[in-house]
């Protein structure tokens, strides 16, 4: 026997540790920092392991996975997991297709006599759900102890997975509340994308294989013989709706009403759901879950609308295994599959050449795709991506797409040879200089400079881009035929030109040649960190720029700036200060600031300031979602004036996240590490109190 005092310890552990993982898991807000939940599970198990008898299967230290299996026993479904019908037509139309569809066969049945035909009038109340893109699995719930979990199989029969399951810390090992006598809950495994990255970062630096997507990092894991491995896999979950049902006095009589229920049992729930009267409310949901899709933190390939009561959803039944009361809207793919014709490579404005895989025409994430960055050597190493392999291409939002594995099983025989880009490319195939790949660094660079065409492209477009000269209208196009009628060689160049040499480019009229003459004109008058940023040196980004500014002051103090003073700005390291002096240390580009400044080119100077004196000196912050009336822009324009600096990722150091409509894993992040969070109105107040602050030294 178990001594009481030892049994009620071991329970309330229990409790408390199951507590804080619905906390983490369900609810995404810890209560507790990790070490001390680590110290509450080492306790349990130290008990545990002194007291065997105290063994119990809902104790979340049984969630680490037992022994490998042989195999998967099989579970026959006593209600059957069902598949929905998809809707084709991925617009709004899809949701009126749907309604008339669900309107005609309530009709027949209020004819036939078998519906009340109050039931049945428009609107149809509908629930409106995300369609996850994970693994299906039904989880068994037997007076509120979960007992077995199976995957969806052909529908009729899954296969046993309770021990992988068990491993996933958002699923309760027991309810929470007055549980039925049996439960059988249905829902989707799926894997959080940050999660996944985590988790490859970690197997690319162990030099072990990748997950190929978060739907089969799901999938795969829950089909792992050896439990263990699962357990290290981090899975997630979200109830969408019931199996098998015995004893639940007071079931709920809609769909919305069940999941909340789940909820209150404290099962994952996903929040973006809502009921909808009629189509066209149906419509809107799925338009805005398509605006956000890539801010959800998780994989979904469309959404679901189920008409909400239960005794409509019976009435309605189901024809060819699929209810006739539920259909997937989907959206386009973000991921397809096809083939690479080529590999070639691009030369960037720092020299870089970056590979890029020519591929077979294919649409994916709304548009037609026919080449993908491959970043460097490295990667095309570790994805091990070669001419005329069948690959996996990812278009998502308005990001570059990108290869995301290749299938190995498709490469082509005899196996074509390994690429490599310094094999391929011994010389920049612009301008003919050597390529080197120096031994600290992923990129393979072309040694030419301002040389190469390709690399003065891309430092003129830096020099005009809107944070630096802000020249309008002096685009690649433009920029291309320049550099290739060798009428400008260096940004320098770029204020000798006259409006009628620019009339006489290529699309260019002579209203468009004489504005962007203007242009010309007018970026003459900037400010010395746009000038600096403008200049393009290498790791000078703006925010650095801004920061020599405003510690020299001028021009030529940054210029003749030694090691140590460019050390003692904010955030320049040794790398930063190394970039800076060779760039003044080089002539021609020493000539190119001299010509600039002969050409007009002017900004004021100040005695500059050693620390910025700002409200916000000396504080990070980070911007996430849209802000009511400020852009991005503005808004950082107006901190770093206040002497703040903003951070593109929430850590530890960062002081204040601000956050408008839509915000998405940053907030959350934010408030995992309980960073104070800021709306438009708070960081207004925040930047007004500072201008109050200059205005009374003013005053003084
Ligand atoms: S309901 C009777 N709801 O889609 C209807 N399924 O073809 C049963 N899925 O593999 C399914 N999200 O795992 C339902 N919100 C959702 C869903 C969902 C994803 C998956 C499900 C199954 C497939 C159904």
């Amino acid at each position: 026997m178990v001594a009481p005092e030892v049994l009620a310890r071991a329970t309330a552990l229990r409790q408390e540790i199951e507590q804080h993982n619905h906390a983490y898991y369900v609810l995404d807000a810890p209560t507790i920092p990790d070490a001390e939940y680590d110290r509450l599970f080492r306790e349990l198990q130290a008990l545990e392991a002194d007291h065997p008898e105290l063994a119990a299967p809902d104790s979340p230290t049984q969630r680490v996975g037992g022994k490998p299996l042989e195999g998967f026993a099989k579970v026959r479904h006593v209600v059957p997991m069902l598949s929905i019908r998809t809707e084709t037509d991925t617009t709004a139309a899809g949701a009126h297709a749907f309604d008339a569809l669900v309107r005609k066969k309530l009709d027949q049945l209020v004819r036939s006599g078998r519906l009340d035909a109050a039931l049945a009038m428009p609107p149809i109340i509908y629930h409106a759900e995300l369609k996850f893109d994970g693994l299906a699995v039904s989880l068994r719930y037997e007076r509120g102890l979960l007992v077995q979990a199976a995957t969806r199989g052909d529908g009729e029969t899954g296969e046993d997975v309770t021990q992988n399951i068990r491993t996933i810390h958002a699923i309760p090992l027991r309810l929470k509340g007055e549980a039925p006598a049996v439960l059988e809950v249905r829902g989707e495994a799926y894997m959080r994308r940050a999660d996944f990255e985590r988790y490859n970062e970690m197997q690319r630096a162990a030099g072990k294989p990748l997950l190929v997507n978060p739907r089969n990092g799901a999938a795969g894991s829950i089909r792992q013989l050896d439990p263990k491995l699962c357990a290290q896999r981090p899975l997630a979950f979200f109830a969408y709706g019931l199996g098998e049902v015995q004893g639940w006095t007071d079931q709920p009589e809609t769909h919305s009403g069940t999941l909340d229920a789940l909820a209150a049992f404290g099962l994952p729930v996903c929040a973006e759901r809502a009921i909808c009267r009629g189509p066209d409310e149906l419509a809107a949901f799925h338009d805005a879950i398509e605006a956000r899709r890539n801010s959800l933190g998780f994989d979904i390939d469309g959404v679901v609308y189920k008409v909400d009561s239960l005794a409509l959803q019976a009435a309605l039944g189901f024809a060819s295994r699929e209810p006739n009361w539920a259909v997937a809207h989907k959206y386009p793919a973000q991921e397809a599959l096809t083939v690479v014709e080529a590999i070639d490579v691009q030369v960037g404005r720092t020299g870089a050449l970056t590979p890029v895989a020519r591929l077979k025409p294919v649409f994916v994430g709304g548009v037609t795709v026919t080449s993908a960055t491959l970043h460097n050597q490295d990667e095309i190493d570790r994805k091990d991506v070669r001419v005329g392999d069948t690959i996996i291409v990812r278009r998502a939002g308005d990001v570059i797409p990108e290869v995301v594995g290749i299938l190995p099983e498709r490469r082509p025989q005899p196996e074509p040879p390994r690429y490599r880009i310094l094999d391929s490319h011994p010389v920049c195939p612009v301008c003919g200089s050597h390529v080197v790949r120096l031994d600290d660094e992923a990129a393979v660079r072309c040694t030419g400079g301002l040389y190469c065409a390709a690399q003065r492209k891309q430092a003129l477009l830096h020099f005009a881009s809107r944070r630096a000269m802000d020249i309008e209208g002096l685009g690649d196009k433009l920029v291309d035929q320049l550099v290739e009628r060798s009428l400008v060689h260096s940004p320098a160049d770029v204020y000798r030109l006259d409006p009628a040499t620019l009339a006489a480019l290529d699309r260019m009229g002579e209203k468009s040649a004489a504005n962007l003459a203007a242009a010309i004109e007018a970026s003459k008058a900037t400010t010395l960190a746009r000038f600096i940023y403008a200049l393009g040196i290498r790791h000078v980004g703006e925010t650095t720029a801004k920061d020599l500014a405003r510690h020299f002051g001028r021009l030529d103090a940054l210029i003749t700036a030694s090691r140590d003073d460019l050390l003692a700005v904010r955030d320049v390291g040794p790398i930063v200060a190394e970039s800076i002096q060779q760039f003044f240390a080089e002539p021609h580009n020493l000539d190119v600031v001299q010509r600039l400044r002969e050409a007009g080119v002017t900004w004021p100077e100040t005695a500059g300031v050693q620390q910025s004196a700002g409200k916000l000196a000396g504080k990070t912050l980070v911007l996430t979602g849209t802000l009511p009336t400020l852009t991005r822009d503005v808004a950082r324009d107006r901190i770093e004036a206040a002497g703040g600096k903003v951070a593109g990722s929430v850590s530890k150091k960062t002081d204040y996240v601000v956050a408008g409509a839509e915000a998405g894993s940053k907030l959350a992040r934010a408030r995992e590490l309980g960073v104070t969070i800021l709306d438009e109105t708070a960081l207004l107040a925040l930047l007004a109190d500072d201008q109050v602050a200059e205005q009374k030294n003013i005053d003084f």
